[in-house]
């Protein structure tokens, strides 16, 4: 799986296949000819004044990202996706979905949206004034074509209920799921990098690798292109490089490429700690962790336990839809 001899360039060349920039993406995009990417995928900076961003006005901040989708939308190849990761701006308390804001960008350049998923986590800021922030969400955009590349296989999900059997017609007796899995729909549950997580650096929102797999899997084959234009800590690369596909990124700030080149080199090697795709989420009570035991005794155990669905006592058939 892993090839030991890849070399990073520091510039962007067809015959490349890790391409490391240091500085503005712009200056990347202007290396790459039309039509040679075949995903692009980052989570650019939100303007909500993070350690590696000026916050600018709207107004500003949307230019900005127009510059960039533009020439994002340029080098996409015919059948390529683009991925487009975002929160919310935040500003005295109030949000904007950046995605509702973006979205007008990508249309006006001819793209089609394809999904707009929902990435679930558990972990971040409480607030107290309204609730708390716990999804993110994926703007994936193709061109106006049928032929956009999306491999279901690799990237399906178990089935609930793998056992499951049509229960008339013809088929009536023989199982009724497709034995690779399922589609995993458009609500991804994947848990976000924070300090217990296995890939966890100094960088304050990285993508979690297994994230960008799907994405890579799903939307690109052996050889091709993966572009972030925001690497931060280098994931898109290191997704893309796990499954044999070319990886070129752009970030400005030293210390992240420094943190990039490190995972880049490790996932060459085949020895960077990555959470694997489809574990399943940690279920601390599963897990017998002692903390999840009340000290004031609240939540009693019986208080917490689901009453049995009816179709588990086997009171209700399933039939299929
Ligand atoms: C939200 S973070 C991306 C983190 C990344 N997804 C990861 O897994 O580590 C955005 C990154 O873009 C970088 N950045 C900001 N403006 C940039 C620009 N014009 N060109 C390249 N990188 C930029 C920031 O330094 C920051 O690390």
């Amino acid at each position: 799986m892993f090839d030991n001899n890849i070399h990073i360039s520091k510039s962007y060349s067809e015959a490349e296949k890790v391409v490391l920039y240091n500085g503005n993406c712009l200056n990347l995009l202007d290396q790459i000819p039309d039509k040679k990417i075949q995903l692009i995928v980052t989570s650019p900076p939100y303007n909500i004044g993070k350690e590696y961003e000026k916050k600018l006005k709207l107004e500003n901040y949307l230019l900005q990202q127009e510059r960039v989708i533009r020439e994002c939308e340029r080098v996409l190849s015919d059948n390529g996706s683009i991925c487009w990761q975002v929160g919310n701006y935040v500003d005295n308390g109030y949000i904007i979905p950046l995605d509702t804001v973006l979205y007008p960008i990508f249309s006006d350049l001819g793209l089609l949206l394809r999904n707009r998923i929902i990435w679930h986590f558990e972990h971040g800021l409480h607030c107290s004034n309204r609730f708390s922030g716990r999804y993110e969400t994926i703007m994936w955009f193709t061109r106006k074509t049928k032929n956009y590349v999306f491999n279901l296989d690799p990237i399906r999900v178990p089935q609930k209920y793998p056992g499951k059997k049509y229960f008339k017609g013809p088929k009536a007796g023989q199982y009724s799921c497709n034995p690779l899995g399922k589609n995993p729909g458009d609500v991804w549950d994947i848990p976000n990098v924070k300090s217990n997580h296995v890939e966890k650096t100094e960088h304050p929102c990285q993508f979690p690798v297994g994230l960008i797999e799907r994405l890579v899997l799903s939307m690109s084959n052996q050889d091709d292109w993966v572009l972030d234009p925001f690497l931060g800590t280098g994931t898109s690369i290191v997704a893309a490089i796990r499954h044999d596909r070319r990886g070129a990124g752009a970030e400005t700030e030293n210390k992240y490429i420094t943190i990039s080149k490190t995972r880049i080199q490790e996932a060459i090697a085949g020895t960077l700690k990555v959470r694997p795709m489809n574990k399943p989420k940690y279920d601390p009570k599963i897990a017998g962790n002692k903390l999840t035991k009340a000290p004031w005794g609240h939540y009693e155990e019986s208080n917490l336990k689901q009453p049995m669905l009816l179709e588990e006592r086997g009171e209700y058939k399933i039939e299929n839809s």
